[in-house]
């Protein structure tokens, strides 16, 4: 026996104290999340121009602080734990939270940008690959993997699962490819929070972890290398990279457990799901 989950129906006027508990939302909790989410994929759709050689990242998070903001919602990473930027852009064997500034996107790079608009107290998490020009095709194809491990997670994501099928599945496929899966990093519950009960893994056990019920809402965010597993943290304490240097891809959704499945809260609404993004 494993230990017990606990879990908290909560209304949308309740208090929300950060005790472990996963949270069981309702029909407000989900229009809430709906409206952060669907700003999150615009935001995300709109990148699609600005991602090209030249262009620096510090230019694509200014463009997404604006965004956000005329969205009516702020950048929920902005001063958070002390990060003082509107998204994370991570470039080719960066993993994750790369920290936007001078440096200059160039032809074949591949990256990460991943956004968090936090509307009418509700956070819309979501990321997507981009490719700069065009890239090598074992790029393209960790890219492509990489989706397919994200929605692979997520049409497990249904009442009567567990977590650690989401995780089993999400390893297998990227295993099956001899990628690497990323264990430092998880997918989280969210909502009224940021980063909040439970942890979702991107491998483990199936049959093991908390139950999914409707109400949970939480990420799915995989990491896969090209290489292994193993990350490193840089001096800026926020950088992970990979410590082999291979390269690095995510795709990261927002959703909510339903009566039998999930919504996603952080769909495109214009298609724009993973690159190539234009014809
Ligand atoms: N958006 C990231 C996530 O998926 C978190 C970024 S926190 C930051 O959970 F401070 F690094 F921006
Ligand atoms: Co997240
Ligand atoms: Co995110």
């Amino acid at each position: 026996m494993g230990r017990m989950t606990e879990y908290l129906t909560v209304d949308e006027h309740d208090m929300l104290p950060r005790d472990g508990a996963i949270k069981l939302h309702g029909e407000a909790a989900f229009e809430g999340m709906r409206k952060a989410g669907r700003l999150a994929a615009e935001i995300l759709d709109a990148m699609v121009p600005l991602v090209r050689p030249g262009v620096t990242t510090g230019e694509i998070d200014d463009e997404v602080r604006r965004l956000t903001l005329e969205g009516g919602a702020v950048p929920a990473t902005l001063g958070y734990r002390g990060y003082a930027h509107s998204c994370c852009i991570s470039i080719n064997h960066v993993v994750c939270h790369g920290i936007p500034g001078s440096k200059a996107l160039k032809e074949g790079d591949i990256l990460n940008i991943d956004v968090t608009p936090l509307l009418d107290g509700w956070h819309g998490d979501t990321s997507r690959m981009f490719i700069v020009g065009d890239a090598p095709l074992k790029a393209k194809r960790l890219v492509d993997v990489t989706h397919e491990c994200l929605m692979i997670g997520i049409e497990l994501a249904k009442p009567g699962n567990r977590l650690g099928d989401i995780g089993a599945a999400i390893q297998k496929h990227a295993e099956r490819h001899r990628y690497g899966v990323v264990r430092d990093f998880c997918g989280h519950g969210l909502g009224r929070l940021f980063h909040d009960a439970p942890e979702v893994i991107h491998a483990g056990r199936a049959g093991t972890g908390p139950e999914l019920k409707p109400g949970m809402f939480f990420t799915i965010e995989p990491m896969i290398n090209l290489g292994r597993p193993a990350v490193k943290l840089l001096e800026d304490g926020w950088t992970a990279v990979t410590r082999d240097r291979s390269l690095s891809a995510q795709f990261e959704h927002s959703i909510g457990i339903t009566e039998d499945g999930c919504e996603i809260f952080t769909q495109s609404p214009k298609g724009l799901d993973k690159p190539p993004y234009a014809g």
